[in-house]
């Protein structure tokens, strides 16, 4: 038994903004966002719009791809750093939101690498039987974690879903994934706060180290994307279609130079979306599957690193 990706969905909220927008707020400019990130424009969330809510739009449009209703799930694993609230989990909101009744819904917290963690693991539970149709979701608002006196990070950051109806199969389908983790860096990208006895304590917002994210991202991409080609006896030669984390386009240019593959064969939303942590994977994803560059039998590498540090990478066969 393999689990196969039958569907995929996306949403980005309505409101666009530009680093001209990010010129008014701090001292920076878009000369400087795009030299040393690529990114242009960015979305924000509305006030009232949660994560499950950019979910749900997500999910629907997967569902509809995948061809099947929302009552045939019976797995939800959102992936998210911001969930509409402590408790319940944001999967759990979502699966009400979208009607479903059954089954297992939970979130998982990798940071970026938030939606490679949750494929993997629907990947095992729809492998093991213990689930037929999973729905995986990345959803994030990172805009609400933002600091706008700091420069170095709220230039980064936008706010989207993504969503990734997988179904058992008899063919694969998803081939291989690999995740990892060193909760030892867990300084060098984080936010600090939580909230005790109804007031938040510590620092709310996104605190990083850049130049340590940077070298830590582009070292361990390059390793995992060959860990999970090697196990396949594949090499970089196979691949159609890199779909990494969009943290960063120098830190996609600087990987897939280590790796030896063209940037022609890298899906790159990074520009237009921003770095939208477990979403932005799933945004591309079906970005690219929409325009019709994925399509059937292709070999497509799907990777990411994230705070913890946490990294992981999925093959898979279109
Ligand atoms: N606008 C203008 N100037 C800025 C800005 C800004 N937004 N931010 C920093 N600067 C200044 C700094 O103050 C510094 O000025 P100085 O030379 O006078 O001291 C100068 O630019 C250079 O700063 P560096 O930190 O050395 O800039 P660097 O080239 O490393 O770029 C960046 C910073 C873009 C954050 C880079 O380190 C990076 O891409 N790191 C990866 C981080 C990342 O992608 N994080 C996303 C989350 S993690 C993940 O998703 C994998």
């Amino acid at each position: 038994m393999y689990s196969k990706i039958i569907g995929t969905g996306s949403y980005l909220p309505t409101k666009v903004v530009t680093n001209f927008d990010i010129e008014k707020l701090v001292e920076t400019s878009h000369d400087w966002i795009v030299t040393r990130t690529g990114i242009v424009e960015r979305h924000f969330a509305a006030k009232d719009e949660q994560a499950s809510d950019m979910a749900v739009h997500a999910s629907r449009r997967a569902l509809e791809a995948a061809g099947i209703g929302a009552d045939e799930i019976d797995l939800v694993i959102v992936a998210t750093t911001t969930p509409d609230q402590i408790m319940p989990s944001t999967a759990c909101i979502l699966q009400d939101k979208l009607g479903i009744k059954k089954g297992a819904a939970f979130d998982v917290q990798a940071v970026c690498s938030g939606f490679i963690y949750a494929l993997n693991t629907a990947d095992l539970f729809v492998r093991t039987g213990q689930a037929r149709n999973a729905l995986v979701v990345g959803a994030e608002v990172l805009s609400r974690l933002l600091n706008w006196e700091d420069r170095t990070t709220c230039v980064l950051f936008g706010d989207g879903a993504g969503a990734v109806v997988l179904q058992g199969s008899d063919t694969p389908g998803i081939l291989s994934a690999r995740l990892h983790a060193d909760g030892s860096h867990r300084s060098k990208l984080s936010v600090n706060g939580g909230i005790c006895g109804g007031a938040v304590f510590g620092d709310p917002y996104i605190q990083m180290d850049g130049q340590a994210v940077f070298k830590f991202a582009v070292k361990v991409l390059s390793e995992v994307a060959e860990e999970v080609l090697a196990e396949n006896k594949m090499t970089c030669a196979d691949i159609d279609w890199l779909v990494p984390h969009q943290a960063n386009i120098r830190i996609m240019e600087a990987t897939t130079k280590k790796l030896g593959l063209s940037m022609d064969r890298v899906v790159v939303t990074v520009a237009h979306h921003g770095n939208t942590s477990a979403a932005s994977i799933p945004l591309a994803l079906d970005t690219a599957v929409r325009d019709g560059r994925i399509q059937p039998g292709q070999h497509i590498l799907l990777e990411a690193v994230g705070g913890g540090f946490t990294w992981g990478a999925a093959l898979l066969r279109w």
